[in-house]
């Protein structure tokens, strides 16, 4: 059986290629192999390859970016076109499908802090509403039968990806930081759940080979924290003393709005251990 990885060098994709290949055939494209938006090219290749799972962890991430309206078209292109020729081109030729979303596609207050995988999006920032449009096409190819597994997760730490372009996750910033600076303001808000791209990778594959039934996932590690708190957690186990300050999402200047309460609930599947449990074992690696 052969399956396909689209954005395999990505910080999640190098999770997926690594978890994938201990029992099945990957094949990984990046940059380098194509241009993930020539859709004609990219459907002869993936006709020629006859992959029975196509993992897409392709994505245009940078939220504040997303608000710009020259850049607008190429994250719409990457979050929505790219997933909807993807689930057009699944359900021509009964492959499955996996896509990512984000608690981004969410708008949380004081009311509704909490989204189940039935909650309907309702997106705050650019870059949720490229999100949520790539979630829709898919949903609608579901109805016409399309084979898919859409994970929604957030908050996504590492280890880095393989590609030179590779985001560095919250956790690495603050090491960084520290280094430089003698006390660090850090967004006591957004409280959502921290998710290791290796546990990920893993609920993933576990989703595939036990069969779930299609839809949509949350697959997030357990237990909501605001930055602030995970940055005390991270220096509590790295036994550093760094002077923290606590903002508010106000006093941090940043292009995009972000949901002040995103925390997804998977009600479908086993949950994630702890985010603490996890963060250890990336430090201890
Ligand atoms: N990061 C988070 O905290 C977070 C939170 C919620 C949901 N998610 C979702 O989780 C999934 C994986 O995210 P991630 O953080 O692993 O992403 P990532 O590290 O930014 O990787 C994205 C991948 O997309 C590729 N890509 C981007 N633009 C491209 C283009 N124009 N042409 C070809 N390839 C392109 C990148 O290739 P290059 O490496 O060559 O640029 C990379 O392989 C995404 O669907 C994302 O929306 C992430």
């Amino acid at each position: 059986m052969t399956i396909l990885i689209l954005g395999g060098q990505g910080n999640l994709g190098t999770q997926l290629v690594k978890t994938f290949s201990t029992d099945d055939s990957v094949v990984s494209w990046d940059r380098s192999d194509l241009d993930v938006l020539d859709f004609e090219q990219l459907a002869i290749n993936i006709k020629e390859l006859t992959p029975e799972l196509i993992i897409n962890a392709v994505a245009f991430n940078a939220v504040d970016a997303c608000e710009d309206p020259k850049v607008y078209p190429l994250a719409q292109q990457l979050n929505s076109k790219l997933p909807a020729f993807l689930a057009d081109l699944a359900l021509q030729q009964g492959i499955t499908l996996i896509h990512y979303s984000s608690d981004y596609v969410f708008n949380g207050t004081k009311l509704k802090t909490s989204f189940s995988e039935k909650e309907v999006a309702n997106p705050i920032n650019k870059y949720g509403e490229t999100k949520a449009q790539g979630e829709r096409e898919i949903s609608v190819r579901a109805t016409r039968g399309l084979k898919y597994y859409l994970i929604r997760t957030s908050k996504l730490f590492g280890p880095p990806g393989s590609s030179p372009q590779a985001k560095v996750s919250f956790f690495e910033l603050m090491l960084g930081l520290a280094q430089k600076q003698s006390e660090l303001a850090i967004v006591d808000e957004e409280l959502s759940c921290f998710t290791y791209t290796v546990d990920l990778a893993q609920a993933t594959k576990k989703l595939w080979k036990s069969k779930m039934p299609s839809g949509k996932y949350h697959l997030v590690n357990t237990g909501p924290v605001t930055w602030y708190a995970a940055a005390q957690e991270l220096f509590r186990l790295k036994k550093m003393i760094v002077q923290l300050r606590p903002l508010r999402s106000e006093d941090l200047l940043r292009v995009a709005r972000r949901p002040k309460f995103s925390i997804l609930q998977n009600t479908k599947t086993k949950k994630l251990r702890p985010w603490q449990e996890a963060l250890q074992e990336y430090l201890n690696n």
